[in-house]
């Protein structure tokens, strides 16, 4: 009999609930009129008398452990209901919330901010409809010059000085204009070509340029800058630059990167060749410093410009450009996780 008010004891310490129902059930069946106590109680007077005091003591274990099991139930039981107040339970799990999630033309752009932001170069903008000189004829592009149809520019109705802006060095012309050297800014913007669409090519893109302006600034100086850029990045540590011609910027260069061949994407990419360019840059032309009142002898420079959308479209393997635009929820969606 001993034996057995032992098991109740170590079943009644080993009682858990935080169901209220189910601490009743417990009550009872210890602590009831005809729980399992009054049974011992009511046994005691059958207890060989030599036994009785043992009997005695682990009756009583038994009540005690049941009591306050009971006890601690039910304050476990009431701060949970106090906790709950009235704005219901707090420890509740948080409904849910459906957020939305950045462009990857944002991404990217942000990013190349913040590498570039890293070297101390801040940001600058400027508007979509420009007029000539900052598009063109500040940029050592003058009427008639043969460069201008490499822009298919898009004019404002007649008016052949009201025009879309078909690159943000537009921007950098009216920093020059506003500010003194030395000058370290990156133009990000979305500009305007008149392009056939195609899944390589846009009607609308964004670009990212920068401007350099000091005293002694060397070719060497933007290798370096654009090394880094492209180590930032893309993880790649292997540059190229390439003779190429821009009215702004004398000597002038193609910006590539190698990309590697590790996989046929490579291949595809990089036309077989592990090289790839992604923009233009070069020694800012003297007669762009006279036009934006910048002494050429005092100081120089250099610039470059690459495109929002190439880049993205390497990073995330994007196969056409305009998905950027057609806001397909399925497409936008997939860059949640970036910020
Ligand atoms: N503005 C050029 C373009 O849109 C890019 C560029 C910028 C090239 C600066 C050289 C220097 O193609």
């Amino acid at each position: 009999m001993i034996d057995k008010i032992k098991d109740y004891i170590s079943e009644a310490e080993a009682f858990s609930t935080e169901n209220a129902a189910e601490l009743e059930a417990f009550r009872i069946k210890f602590l009831g009129k005809k729980g399992v106590l009054n049974d011992f109680f009511a046994e005691f007077k059958n207890v060989p008398n030599d036994q009785k005091k043992e009997f005695g003591q682990v009756i009583n274990a038994l009540k005690n452990t049941a009591e306050e099991k009971v006890k601690a139930t039910v304050e476990a039981l009431e701060s949970k209901e106090e906790s709950k107040g009235i704005f219901g339970d707090l420890t509740r799990a948080a409904e849910p919330v459906i957020i939305g999630s950045r462009h990857p033309i944002s991404i990217v752009k942000n990013q190349i901010i913040d590498i570039f932001a890293n070297i101390g170069f801040n940001v600058s903008e400027g508007p979509e409809i420009e007029d000539d000189w900052h598009n063109f004829t500040a940029l050592n592009l003058p009427e008639y010059h043969p460069a201008r149809d490499m822009q298919d520019t898009f004019f404002i109705q007649t008016n052949p000085d009201v025009l879309l802006r078909t690159h943000t060095s537009s921007v950098q012309v009216r920093y020059m204009e506003n500010h003194k050297p030395p000058i370290r800014t990156i133009s990000p913007g979305r500009v305007f070509r008149n392009e056939a669409i195609s899944s390589r090519s846009h009607c609308i893109f964004h670009q990212v340029e920068g401007l350099y302006i000091d005293k002694d600034v060397s070719f060497a100086d933007l290798k370096q800058t654009l090394l880094y850029f492209t180590k930032e990045m893309f993880g790649k540590s292997k540059i190229r630059l390439r003779p190429s011609y821009f009215p702004f910027t004398e000597p002038s260069a193609e910006i590539d990167i190698y990309w590697g061949l590790k996989t046929e994407t490579d291949y595809r990419i990089t036309k077989g060749t592990g090289w790839l360019e992604i923009g233009g840059c070069g020694m800012v032309d003297p007669n762009v410093l006279k036009n934006c009142d910048i002494n050429p002898d005092e100081y120089n420079g250099f610039a470059f410009g690459m495109g929002v959308e190439r880049i993205a479209m390497l990073l995330y393997q994007i196969g056409d450009i305009r998905m950027f635009y057609e806001n397909d929820v399925r497409f936008l969606e997939q860059f949640k996780s970036n910020i």
